[in-house]
């Protein structure tokens, strides 16, 4: 079964440092490196490493970081044909800082990605009817987000929503046209304007959410784990214990692997299962997509 990633594509510039500078201050890095990103691109890239056939509709600038990111999608086997090239614009790059316990800061510049608008994506609608599911986030404009929502509702075909980096003013009737909706804590926090310091104050707000009509609601939880609740089910799936040195994009690893296991088996909570070890070995290295895991030293880290 297809999936279709309809998202982001930036290039991330990436300083390690021991401790964010303050205003004013300028402070020496102690490592440095430009990879491929985006939270739309991460999670094609992650399902499409694990071996998911992988459908990519974004938008990239015609500069070589978008050059290179449709070579990068190629590389990993993504079917390119919907990705536009957009004149007069940059590739979306971000500026990134890791702090020594892994922690990241990101600054965004969108660029090409909000040039992604419903136009450009009815282009591609006949492509996305042959995929059994569609993944968004918010890198995109939000009004191309609601425009493949209702696209997928029409053509019955399952959607997954991670509302990264938040917004405040999403629509929770269109959340509640997706089938999965996927925050981490610090977005459902956002969202929900509730506190969510403690797993009892993450249960809260998720099924705050579920009140309001969404679906199943999975909240990714970092180091902690994950939590899915729906009408039915409440199920926490905790995190294996690791050195993380770089968790960057493990939330969209997260869900690259979580929608690669989902198309194939239709089992949730085993998805998560290994979603939650795919994010884990992935903070274990530095990098975003340079962390996400092969298919077989995935299958090794999962026998350990
Ligand atoms: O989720 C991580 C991603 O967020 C990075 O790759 C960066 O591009 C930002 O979009």
């Amino acid at each position: 079964m297809k999936i279709a990633v309809i998202g982001s594509t930036n290039i991330d510039v990436v300083s390690y440092i021991d401790k964010v500078p303050a205003g004013g201050e300028t402070r020496a890095a102690q490592n440095f490196h430009t990879a491929h990103g985006g939270k739309g691109a991460n999670q094609a890239v992650a399902a499409a490493k694990l071996g998911a056939d992988v459908l990519m509709v974004s938008a990239v600038g015609n500069d070589l970081f978008g050059k290179g990111a449709l070579e990068n999608y190629r590389n990993n086997k993504i079917d390119t044909s919907r990705v536009s090239v957009v004149e007069g614009t940059a590739t979306g790059v971000a500026t990134i800082i890791v702090e020594a316990s892994g922690q990241n800061r990101i600054l965004l510049y969108k660029g090409a990605n909000d040039l992604l608008t419903p136009e450009l994506l009815a282009q591609a609608k006949e492509d996305l009817k042959t995929c059994g599911l569609i993944v968004l986030q918010l890198e995109i404009p939000l009004e191309t987000v609601y425009a493949a929502i209702d696209f997928a509702n029409e053509n019955k075909i399952p959607v997954l929503l991670n509302p990264a980096p938040a917004v405040k003013n999403l629509s929770i009737d269109m959340a509640c046209k997706c089938d999965f909706f996927v925050p981490n804590e610090t977005e459902l926090s956002i969202l929900t304007d509730m506190p969510v310091g403690s797993r009892e104050e993450i249960k809260m707000a998720a099924r705050y959410l579920l009140s309001k009509g969404l679906k199943n609601v999975i909240v990714t939880m970092g180091s902690q784990g994950a939590l899915w609740i729906s009408s039915e089910r409440e199920e926490f799936v905790p995190a294996r214990k690791v050195q993380a040195v770089d968790s960057t994009g493990a939330g969209d690893s997260f869900i690259g692997c979580f929608v690669e296991h989902y198309t194939k088996t239709g089992d949730v909570l085993e998805s998560m299962k290994r979603a939650s070890l795919y994010a884990t070995l992935s903070v274990t290295k530095k990098g975003t997509q340079d962390s996400y895991a092969s298919v077989e030293e995935f299958e090794r880290f999962c026998k350990n």
